[in-house]
């Protein structure tokens, strides 16, 4: 059962969803013990920092730039994205006023649970193509690096389709309403 297809894929990534929750509610509690959870409030400059840092991945995965293999991009995305998640929750801690942040807050949450479910289908993806190889008979060294590509870029396609028709417009939602808080916070908000 240990071995287990979901076990060895699906564990993981709920342990490292629990985990997020955790540490953020110790992070918050470890702030509030050292007298520091007024560095809450810029948290969440830093966590959304984090956050657009992790679209870096978006802008290789378009070519606006050449350099440095897409799966440590995508890696460097799911880190970032999962620390920048954290220090929002954080930062989030601070009141229970208004409704606006508290439904991006939710949003993230949602965002960043389909993200964990984007890296299922990844591995899920890659495993399968290594299987098909071998079934195949298809070494590495066999297919040219642009065949091999093409290879990916079809399976990637059909695969990620579904997942991102509903990921794609929530991360749209996050973004306007988290331009609408820090605008408002910008205009409305004593800093000192
Ligand atoms: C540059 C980024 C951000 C800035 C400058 C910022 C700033 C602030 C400030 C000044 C407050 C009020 C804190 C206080 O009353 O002491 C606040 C509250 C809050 N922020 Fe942010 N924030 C940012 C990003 C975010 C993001 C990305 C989210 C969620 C996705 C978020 C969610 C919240 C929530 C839930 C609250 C508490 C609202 C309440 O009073 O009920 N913030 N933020
Ligand atoms: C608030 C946090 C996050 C935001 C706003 C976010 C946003 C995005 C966006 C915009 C994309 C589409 C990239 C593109 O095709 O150009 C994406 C894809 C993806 N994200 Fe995230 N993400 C977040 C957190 C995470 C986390 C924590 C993980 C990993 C556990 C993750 C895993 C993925 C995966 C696997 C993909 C698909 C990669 C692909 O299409 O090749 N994301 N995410």
């Amino acid at each position: 059962m240990w071995n287990s297809v979901l076990v060895k894929r699906a564990l993981p990534l709920s342990f490292s969803y629990l985990l997020l929750v955790a540490a953020s509610l110790s992070l918050d509690y470890i702030l509030h013990a050292a007298g520091l959870d007024w560095t809450g409030r810029y948290l969440g400059i830093a966590g959304t920092a984090l956050v657009a840092f992790s679209f870096g991945y978006s802008a290789r995965k378009k070519k606006l730039f050449r350099n440095g293999p897409l799966s440590l991009f995508l890696r460097l995305h799911c880190n970032a994205g999962w620390v920048g998640t954290l220090l929002i929750l954080v930062h989030s801690g601070i009141h229970f006023n208004a409704i606006l942040p508290w439904s991006a807050t939710a949003l993230m949450m949602v965002v960043t649970a389909s993200g964990h479910v984007g890296q299922y289908l990844v591995r899920k993806l890659r495993e399968e193509v290594r299987v098909k190889k071998k079934q195949l008979g298809i070494q590495d060294g066999n297919v040219d690096g642009l065949e091999q590509q093409a290879y990916w870029d079809a399976m990637t396609v059909k695969a990620f389709e579904q997942w991102r028709h509903m990921h794609m417009p929530m991360v749209s939602f996050l973004v306007v309403l988290t331009i609408i808080h820090i605008v408002s916070v910008t205009f409305f908000m004593n800093w000192r």
